[in-house]
This record gives C-alpha cells, structure tokens and sequence, in this order.
C-alpha cells in the first residue's frame, strides 16, 4: 500500500509557516510514503523561487505540482526547470520551462505525479483531456500508482476530468479555487476524487490575500496592490491510501484543520524561511 498525503496550494509565507508547523504532526499520524504539495503560490502568492522550495524539500516534501502561477518569478525558470521535483502541467506549450511528470521512488515504491490545467475561466492551454489521453499512450510502462493534480476553476470541468480518467489514474485531485470542496469519494473504476483540495496559509483573507483589498477591489472596481494574509492558519489537504500493484485508490480522507497558531507566534520558524 502507498499512503500519500496531499497538500493543496501552499500559499505565502504564511502557508510555508503552516506547512512546515504541521508536517511532524501530519507524518506521525498518517506515516505517508510520499507528500506531495501544490507550490504555484509559494513565493509571496506568486510563483516559486528555489530559497522557498528548499526548506520544504528538506522537511520531506517529496515533489511541487504547479499551476497557472508556477513561472510568475522569472528568476526561477531555470531551477524549474533543471529540478525534477517540480512539475509543470503537461498541457502548456513544450517550450514553456519545467518536467511534465515527476517519478517518485522510495522505500521499493513508486509513484507518479503529473498536473493538468483547466481551459474555463484559466489562461490559455491545450485541452487537458487530449494531454492525458495523449500521454497515458504515449507511456505504456507508466508506474501503476498515478497521481494527477488538476488545477482548474470550473466544478465541471474537473468532475468530467475525473470520470474521464477513472481508472487509468490513482487520484484526481483539484487545485487553484483555495477552497475545500466536501465531494471527496472514489469513483467507480478507483480513481480517488476531490474537487477542490483547498488551500494551505491565511484562510483570513479571500483565497490567501488580506481581505480588504480584495473588498475594496471589488467595491471600487479599482487596480489593487495585493499583500498576502497571515491571518487563520489552516491546513486542507487530503490523505490518500493507494493499491501499489493494481494503483487503484483504497481510500481518501479529507483534512481541514485549523493551525492554532499566528504567523508572528510561529516566528522561531520564520528564521529558517525567506520572505
Ligand atoms: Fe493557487
Ligand atoms: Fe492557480
């Protein structure tokens, strides 16, 4: 059996904060062979940098799915790139800088992890459906147990994604609305599946940002200079239990849990972790 926990966008500093508090407790109580999170957020809401994926490697984050986000810092198009940890969705253009699939070994077991992203309401990408298609033939020798973080905004294009790969991926999982949805199940043919994991930072704030700007944004209709929240910490994340031989989901388990704690408070932390 593979147990995977899965984090959804880890947002800001303050998400790193909440990731790195959690991540002893979280191991004890779930003893996951992988930890995968979603870091297209990491860096100040924006992107990922290499000082902000390396305290999280080294705390046993085993790989970072991306999204729309992932190249916002163009400093760290190459370290995305050359790092093999990092996944890009496989349904951007080929030139655009990253690793379509991530291949974990561990411990005799092995995993796969590979992220798509939607085309309603999202930037501009191919048709994730034809991408998956595409790739699962192009991949007959794939490892059994396939992890696919789909980081897309519309219900309904994720809930046909999910029926669309039942079956032939271990998980489904979405990413990029930072909200948990509660329609965790596995689908007929075992493909574990969740709209929306949810996000991991400031849920005092509207999707990571401090709440104001955003009110007054709205109020306003004005341009707004954004400035991520450090307020109500939680962690939405989903712990997943996979068949290693078969790679069809056992189990999927929901978690949104409030981190009682303040960033300020959690600053023996923020020593260890750049802005
Ligand atoms: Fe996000
Ligand atoms: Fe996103």
């Amino acid at each position: 059996m593979i147990k995977l926990l899965f984090l959804g966008d880890v947002f800001s500093k303050a998400g790193r904060l909440v990731l790195f508090n959690s991540l002893p407790s979280l191991k004890q109580e779930f003893a996951p062979d992988f930890i995968v999170i979603n870091g297209e957020n990491l860096a100040d809401g924006k992107g990922l940098t290499e000082k902000t994926t390396r305290p999280l490697f080294q705390a046993g984050v085993d790989a970072i799915t991306g999204g729309n986000h992932l190249w916002d810092r163009a400093e760290s198009w190459e370290y995305i790139k050359g790092n093999p940890q990092i996944v890009k969705p496989m349904n951007y253009p080929e030139s655009t800088p990253g690793n379509i699939c991530s291949r974990l070994v561990k411990n005799g077991k092995r995993l796969s992890v590979i992220t798509l992203c939607g085309q309603v309401y999202m930037p501009p990408c191919d048709s994730p459906f034809v991408a998956f298609e595409r790739w699962i033939q192009a991949n007959p020798e794939r490892d059994a147990c396939l992890l696919v973080d789909f980081h897309a905004e519309s219900t309904s294009e994720k809930r046909a994604l999910g029926w669309f790969v039942d079956g032939q991926a271990s998980a489904l999982v979405g990413t990029h609305t930072h909200i948990q949805t509660a329609d965790e199940e596995i689908l007929p043919d075992g493909t574990a599946y969740i709209t929306d994991v949810g996000m991991t930072g400031a849920h005092d704030s509207v999707i990571g940002v401090k709440k104001n700007i955003i009110v007054d944004k709205f109020r306003h209709a004005l341009p707004a200079r954004y400035e991520s929240s450090d307020r109500g910490l939680m962690i939405n994340a989903v712990y997943l239990e996979l068949d290693e031989a078969s790679g069809k989901a056992l189990s999927i388990q929901r978690i949104r849990r409030k981190v009682d704690a303040s960033a300020e408070s959690l600053s023996g932390l923020n020593n260890q972790l750049e802005d």
